[in-house]
């Protein structure tokens, strides 16, 4: 197959990711014989500071032409006292935006190698493997109107149907895909629009017979996911608490540099991008873990290229080159070999 990718890489630690995720695919490419045709554009920090435009016209341009996007983080102390307009976030909100991408897809899948980085015991992180699915692009953080004095502020938590009803059906279909459980998260014993909300759900469970369905409230599922989150397979929710869902969810693994992300819409295209951010601290040292970005580029394989068995071998090298006790520093295991970037990416590229 043929296949045209945009690749971001952003600022930070971002182009040391892609670059290790690019190695991965083009690795992929020649053993399954594809063509992947790779087009750099300028996103975030890095785009601002050649034209003044977090997203530019020119990388809107590539990326439609393309069948998926692959980023690697955006931002840093250097465009932080940028006005709101020359933000480098400002790039990652207005691509999702313009591409309609509103479900946003987190798996959190225990490692073995890697259970004693967890914070939580043993035994209640191992056997995790849960994806959360949030709503994107409406909600809290979209809804007008909204407004700022010194002695008032007003926010606006507003849903439509459509808006709804999108992102139930990918998360029944994925919930499909896996074990047939789906969680649907919301507050329906006082807000309006997770009422809306469950009625929807209770609607489109028809058409999902074969999916076990339980709606809970997400205060409860927040403690379920530290006291049994291997209870979870799909988890379905609107934009702020899946926001805070899933940043609670990632840290059960271990490690934020673990951890790939998809942000897609019904026909497939989408941005795939790990969890963790440009990591100012560590950017530019060969020390990042390019194992998300790795990961979120084996998630592009299955979803937006149903490249099944390319997306599997990616995962199985990354998990079979930690199993061999090849960790990057940012790992917290009991005598472990710390390799860089680069030596960690040529490890899998030799399992593949
Ligand atoms: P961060 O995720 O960049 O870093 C948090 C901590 O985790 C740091 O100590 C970092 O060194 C470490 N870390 C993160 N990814 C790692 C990796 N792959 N390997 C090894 N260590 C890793 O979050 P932080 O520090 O809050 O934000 C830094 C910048 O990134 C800010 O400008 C922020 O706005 C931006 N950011 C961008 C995101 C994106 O592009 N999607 C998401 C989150 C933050
Ligand atoms: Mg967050």
């Amino acid at each position: 197959m043929e296949k045209t990718i945009t690749v971001l890489p952003g600022d930070g630690i971002g182009p040391e990711v892609t670059e290790a995720a690019v190695k991965v695919l083009q690795t992929i490419a020649k053993r399954f014989n594809h063509t992947f045709n790779l087009h750099y554009e300028l996103i975030g920090g890095a785009a601002i500071d050649d034209c003044e435009n977090p997203l530019p016209e020119e990388t809107i341009k590539q990326c439609s032409q393309s069948d998926a996007i692959l980023l690697g983080a955006v931002g840093g102390p250097k465009w932080d006292q940028n006005p709101s307009h020359l933000r480098p976030e400002k790039g990652l909100l207005a691509i999702r935006k313009h591409f309609g991408l509103y479900a946003n897809i987190r798996p959190v899948k225990a490692i073995p190698a890697l259970l004693d980085s967890s914070p939580l015991k043993k035994e209640v992180a191992e056997n995790v493997d849960l994806v959360i699915v949030r709503e994107l692009t409406g909600g809290l953080y979209f809804s007008e109107p909204r407004e700022k004095s010194h002695d008032h502020a007003l926010d606006t938590l507003a849903y439509s149907r459509t808006e709804i009803e999108r992102i139930v059906d990918t998360a029944f279909q994925i919930a499909r895909s896996r074990r047939g459980k789906l969680a649907s998260v919301d507050k329906a014993n006082v807000l309006d629009t997770s009422k809306l909300w469950r009625e929807i759900v209770e609607e489109k469970r028809q058409n999902y017979p074969d999916v076990e369905l339980e709606h809970m409230l997400v205060d409860s599922t927040a403690m379920k996911m530290i006291t049994q989150p291997s209870a979870f397979d799909v988890i379905v929710t609107e934009n702020m608490f899946g926001d805070i869902l899933s940043d609670e969810a990632s840290v059960i693994t271990g490690s934020l540099g673990m951890l790939p992300s998809a942000s897609t819409r019904e026909d497939g295209f989408g941005l795939y991008e790990p969890v963790h951010g440009s990591a100012p601290d560590i950017a530019g040292q060969n020390k990042a873990n390019p194992a998300a970005t790795i990961l979120s580029a084996a998630m592009m394989l299955r979803e937006a290229f149903q490249m099944e068995t390319e997306a599997a071998a990616v995962e199985e090298a990354v998990f079979n080159v930690l199993n061999d006790g090849n960790f990057t520093g940012d790992l917290q295991v009991e005598g472990k070999r710390v390799l860089s970037t680069t030596e960690w990416t040529a490890k899998v590229l030799e399992e593949l």
